[in-house]
């Protein structure tokens, strides 16, 4: 349970809230995937951290990010013609914008003079970087710093699927929904059996009694376990690693180090956030887990692939013959929308002083506990967990799944060199 200030403090975002500098200031958001930006398309519509901006490609695969409003009079260059190069030409008086966001042409001013007011004009542009199936831009003050080191970014990238989807919420909620574990085994109970089904003799999956769960601080966030008691004393460990303040990565199932379930939470008001999900592996589509996520003949669309079926007025969509056919929850399209459903029915920013937390809440509880410390370090110029700023680079590891001997900690296990 949190108080009304501490709530406040952890959740908004917008204008000059502490949440929304110190996000900023420390880290790459990503706000499309690569596929969203096509060259000659209209100019891509950005809202991040409650400010608007457009995004486009130019033939030549160069990103521009802006502000989204004209220099001039302020019309949005959402509406903004794109033209030979991908130049930008406000609608409202004809001014254009190269890529590098130069006017280029200013015909509101007489000819002899065009050249040096537009020299004077600048369209605000913010440094994007492509990775890992993402596009991801600097929103902070001064030179971009360098891209931290993704587990998913690099070779593994050819077997990502990733998709995008608006949560109807406050950022937190997304993020908090996957750093609790404990929610796999009921609220996706029935996708879960599904994937169980096609998963027989696997150890990964085994829901069998209740874990426990246990959670590291690290210099990039932290790292979770869900641990479950084999026979012989040995322990199944999964490991969920967390990269402040919206990365979150899950073990998939034999994970190996080598793939994982991607949840990225990108903030985009304080009522709202672009979810990013899917999965990042180095085989292709044998995995059961990668089977749920992107159904055989399933439709879905990548680039909207967990809409809220409904909203309060109708129970949010669910499907109660689909549950009394036994579905567990009634929302059956796929996996991620039960959790876009649940966050979104906590309401807009949910109310933390009135929660009632239990055994298997502790990430979650650590994880208040160390943004509302960077907040507090932010006032005194401390550096938050996994900020881009540091001087060190900043290496987030892969989550992993594993069989812990007995009488060893899955502590000593996490960070494994990744096996070949
Ligand atoms: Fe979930």
């Amino acid at each position: 349970m949190l108080t009304k200030e501490q709530n406040e403090l952890l959740t908004l975002i917008e204008g000059d809230a502490p949440m929304g500098q110190l996000m900023r200031e420390n880290y790459w958001f990503p706000f499309a995937l690569a596929s969203q930006l096509v060259p000659g398309d209209a100019p891509f519509m950005v809202r991040l951290v409650g400010r608007n901006y457009i995004a486009l490609r130019a033939p030549d695969g160069r990103i521009g990010f802006f502000d989204e409003n004209c220099p001039h009079r302020g019309a949005s260059l959402a509406l903004a013609r794109v033209e030979q190069g991908g130049n930008l030409r406000c609608i409202f008086h004809a001014w254009e914008f190269d890529i590098e966001g130069n006017a280029t042409d200013c015909p509101t001013e007489p000819p002899e003079r065009a050249a040096a007011f537009c020299s004077r004009v600048k369209l605000a542009r913010y440094p994007v970087h492509e990775a890992g199936g993402l596009v991801w831009v600097w929103l902070g003050s001064g030179e971009a710093p360098a891209f931290p080191d993704l587990p998913f970014v690099g070779t593994l990238e050819k077997n990502t699927f990733l998709t995008v989807s608006l949560g109807q919420c406050n950022w937190l909620q997304g993020v908090e929904g996957t750093l609790d574990s404990a929610h796999i085994g009921t609220l996706h109970k029935t996708w879960i059996s599904g994937i169980a089904d096609r998963n027989k003799g696997n150890i990964g999956m085994s829901l069998d009694g209740p874990p426990q769960y246990d959670s590291d601080l690290t210099d990039y966030g932290l790292r979770a376990a869900a641990l479950r008691p084999l026979t012989g004393g040995k322990t199944y460990a999964r490991i969920t690693e967390y990269m402040m303040p919206f990365i979150c990565l899950a073990p998939s199932n034999g994970t190996r180090g080598r793939e994982g379930v991607i949840f990225i939470i990108a903030p985009v008001d304080d009522e709202h956030h672009l979810m990013f999900f899917g999965l990042y592996s180095d085989r292709e589509k044998q995995d059961p887990v990668a089977a749920a996520i992107q159904p055989e003949g399933g439709r879905f669309d990548r680039f909207n692939y967990a809409p809220l079926p409904g909203g309060r007025e109708d129970r949010w969509g669910q499907d109660r013959a689909l549950m009394k056919a036994g579905h567990f929850t009634g929302f059956g399209n796929n996996i991620l929308e039960e959790d876009m459903v649940v966050q979104a029915s906590m309401g807009p920013i949910v109310d933390r002083t009135r929660e009632f937390l239990s055994a298997t809440d502790i990430a979650i509880v650590q994880t208040r506990r160390m943004l509302l410390a960077a907040l507090e370090g932010l006032a005194a110029g401390d550096l938050p967990p996994g900020s881009a700023r540091r001087s060190e680079p900043v290496v987030m590891p892969g989550p992993i799944d594993v069989v812990v001997e007995a009488g060893s900690s899955w502590k000593g296990v996490a960070g494994l060199p990744v096996p070949a």
